[in-house]
């Protein structure tokens, strides 16, 4: 049974991670290797817990006891001491990923669970830094965590299938919506398709077609608005009409061969692109700082979230 926590790593993720964890009660230690993030990300926890309060999405008696959970502490010792399961949150490279694994091992009793969060590698490649990599496997969320529903779970070769199963019964028990990869591909799946639309979408600014905020607005006032109901299979499903996916296929779904033909394939994205881009965004910053843009997506996510609950 999974009910103490570590999170190893404080960044953006982790600490959002521990905002999740402390809201369902369960004891949350949090470690990073730069202590001041450590303090900070238990700080921005703290704040997360408080801001879900304020938009009704916490209930107020619970907020004393979520707080006490988050446990920032000094040393991965403390951090692993007692635990059931880790969350490892650092840096999305093998190198800093073997590491943490080599040391993680070395004080935590072998039927934890360690789980990645990593964005995009291969937890084959990772868990070969672990003496029993049977009890790791990625479980990648989406940012930010404590409010978006999705984790992704991704077992390695040597991941066993009771890890998976444990793993994906916690997440369901406390509201989340895991999906299981049957294979490990860079990007697991929403990565993937998110890293198909971003391409589409440098590509679109660099050929000058639209500005960014139109190109932005153009995802999120129109193929946006589904996503948050269905998916692509269904939403071409209801898109071909009486004959459903078949007629969507034998239909529109034709002269999706010109878009591709027409589409961008690059692999490394253009140095003059990814200038362009940052430059592009300068406007959206003069609208609101980058905070409050985060505070913004928060309070909208939640509003969505409830109409999705009823
Ligand atoms: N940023 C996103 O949108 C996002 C979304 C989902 C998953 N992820 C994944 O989450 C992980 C963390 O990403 P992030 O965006 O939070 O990065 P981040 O840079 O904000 O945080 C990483 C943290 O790891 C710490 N760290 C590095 N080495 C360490 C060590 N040896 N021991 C303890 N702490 C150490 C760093 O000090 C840093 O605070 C990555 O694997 C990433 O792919 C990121």
């Amino acid at each position: 049974m999974i009910q103490r926590i570590a999170i190893v790593g404080c960044g953006l993720i982790g600490s959002s991670w521990a905002t999740w964890f402390s809201s369902k009660g369960l004891p949350t230690r949090m470690y990073d290797i730069d202590p001041e993030v450590c303090r900070r990300g238990a700080q921005w926890a703290c704040d997360n817990l408080r801001t879900m309060v304020e938009l009704e999405f916490f209930p107020p008696s619970e907020l004393a006891a979520a707080l006490s959970n988050v446990q920032p502490v000094a040393t991965l010792d403390a951090v692993l001491m007692d635990c059931d399961y880790v969350q490892e949150s650092v840096l999305e490279d093998y190198q800093t990923k073997a590491e943490v694994y080599r040391s993680l091992e070395r004080h935590l009793s072998p039927n934890a669970i360690i789980a990645s969060s990593s964005s995009g590698l291969l937890m084959t490649k990772m868990q070969q830094a672990l003496k029993h990599p049977e009890r790791s496997l990625i479980a990648h969320p989406f940012n930010p965590p404590h409010l978006v529903p999705l984790v992704e779970l991704v077992p390695g070769e040597f991941s066993s299938p009771e890890t998976v199963a444990v793993v994906k019964a916690f997440f369901q028990q406390h509201g989340k919506r895991p999906v299981v990869l049957n294979k490990e591909v860079p990007g697991h799946i929403a990565n993937r398709l998110a890293a198909a639309v971003w391409r589409e979408a440098l590509a679109l600014l660099d050929d000058d077609v639209a500005s960014l905020e139109d190109i932005d607005a153009a995802l999120c006032t129109g193929p946006g608005m589904r996503w948050a109901l269905m998916g692509q299979h269904l939403i071409y499903e209801l898109g071909g009409g009486q004959q459903g996916y078949q007629g969507f296929f034998d239909g529109i779904g034709r002269s999706f061969s010109s878009y591709w033909q027409d589409m961008q394939t690059w692999t490394e994205i253009p140095e003059s692109v990814r200038v362009k881009a940052i430059a592009g965004t300068e406007s959206l910053l003069k609208e609101r700082t980058r905070d409050e843009w985060a505070r913004w997506r928060d309070e909208k996510l939640v509003r969505l979230l409830q109409i999705l609950e009823d």
